[in-house]
């Protein structure tokens, strides 16, 4: 994407205030900026900000977390008028279903709750690896050779609304790096094969965990001309199928880090997020969702080692807050999620400023048919245990 395209992306033509001169503005004044905002507008707003947030961004969220405990906050939330999250957008739109899903609209007289993402511009490489007409035309194709009946669509969250209601129209269901696992078992409860997209590790790295083996899991390759690039027989005796994509932050973390710090640092515990390839993920001592990682860390004794591989701002955080361990990043190079990092205090204040003044800019809201079918595999999840 051009920068031209990424700064049409990050202004509104109904904001009442420019987004320009906020670039300008000193950070001391931006944060006196935003509290004062929040101030004023108390419990009416929520500000929401996922673990991977740069530190001056998420000192302003009323609640931090990782995909799962944000969306069950959405799903909760009562008081507030307006979201202003502080992630990305694929998370803004899961907000939006859940926090207006119909029950909770019925509770509050009609009254939507406002989703405000602060730049538009702030995507998810991941989630742009999988378009619905893809996972479409991927459905129709391995029904000429599987009963497409009896495969279960599992979407990992981080993928458009529309392929959530995909999920939701087949029969599937949405998971996250911290129920992975308990969802494909709830799949394998209701079907004999399981379609997981968009990220291939999480997907291959928790159906290894539950003893399936890696010839049963072809990968689908969205931009081949059959079948994915498969074979009939390499579907027909899939068991996990799963699609060609990939995070383009944990992909960095290789093998050879992990060796390395073994090697350098004897007694080092390796501790990774899911989404980082089967070689690394294999080699850790503790695989989980950033929510796990902190907690693994604040558990921990003082004086343990940590090479931890996950994204660069949480790492650098768990690294201040926990003086009386070792906390190191796993790779020699910056892994830091690009899209995450486009939320600063420029776009906050000028977000949350516009508010105020009666203006709602980048505006979250996904439509009402997209919502309905989006809701199911959302509640499903939601729902296992
Ligand atoms: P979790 O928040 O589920 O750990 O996922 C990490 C991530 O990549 C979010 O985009
Ligand atoms: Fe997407 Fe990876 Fe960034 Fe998470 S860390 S938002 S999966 S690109």
């Amino acid at each position: 994407m051009s920068t031209d395209n990424l700064v049409a992306l990050s202004a509104d033509p109904t904001a009442v205030h420019e987004l320009a001169p906020y670039k300008t503005i000193e950070a001391d004044e931006l944060n006196a900026r935003i509290e004062a905002v929040r101030k004023q507008l108390g419990e009416s707003l929520l500000i929401l900000g996922h673990h991977y947030q740069q530190d001056e961004v998420i000192a302003h969220a009323d609640l931090r977390g990782d995909s799962y405990k944000l969306s069950q906050t959405a799903a909760d939330s009562e008081a507030c008028k307006t979201i202003v999250f502080c992630g990305v957008h694929f998370m803004a739109e899961t907000a939006d279903i859940l926090a207006n899903r119909p029950e909770k609209l019925a509770e509050r007289n009609g009254r939507r709750i406002d989703v405000i993402l602060p730049d538009m511009a702030a995507g998810c490489s991941m989630a742009d690896m999988a378009a619905i007409a893809q996972v479409e035309a991927a459905w129709e194709d391995m029904s000429e050779v599987i009963d497409t009946e009896k495969v279960i669509p599992v979407t990992y969250i981080n993928s458009a609304a529309s392929l959530k209601a995909f999920c939701g129209r087949h029969g599937g269901i949405v998971c996250t790096s911290s129920n992975a696992k308990a969802v494909i078992e709830w799949a394998f409860e209701r079907g004999e094969r399981v379609f997981f997209f968009p990220d291939q590790h999480l997907g291959r790295n928790t159906a290894l965990g539950m003893g399936i083996d890696e010839p049963q899991m072809p990968v689908w390759d969205p931009y081949a001309l059959e079948l994915g690039g498969n074979t009939e027989q390499a579907i027909e005796s899939s068991r996990v199928i799963l699609w060609k994509g990939h995070c383009s932050v944990h992909q960095m973390f290789r093998a050879e880090h992990v060796h390395a710090f073994r090697k350098q640092h004897p007694g080092i515990k390796i501790l990774v997020h899911p989404e980082c390839p089967r070689e690394v993920n294999d080699l850790a001592d503790v695989s989980g969702s950033t929510g796990k990682i902190i907690q693994t860390v604040q558990s921990s004794e003082p004086g343990t080692k940590w090479a931890i591989g996950t994204e660069l701002h949480l790492v650098n955080r768990l690294k201040a807050e926990h003086p009386e361990q070792e906390v190191h990043f796993l790779s020699p190079v910056v892994c830091m999620c690009a899209t995450m990092y486009r939320i600063d205090l420029p776009h906050l204040c000028w977000s949350l400023e516009n508010l105020r003044d009666g203006a709602i800019v980048n505006k979250i809201e996904v439509d009402d048919e997209t919502t309905k079918w989006s809701l199911i595999a959302l509640e499903r999840m939601l729902a296992v245990k």
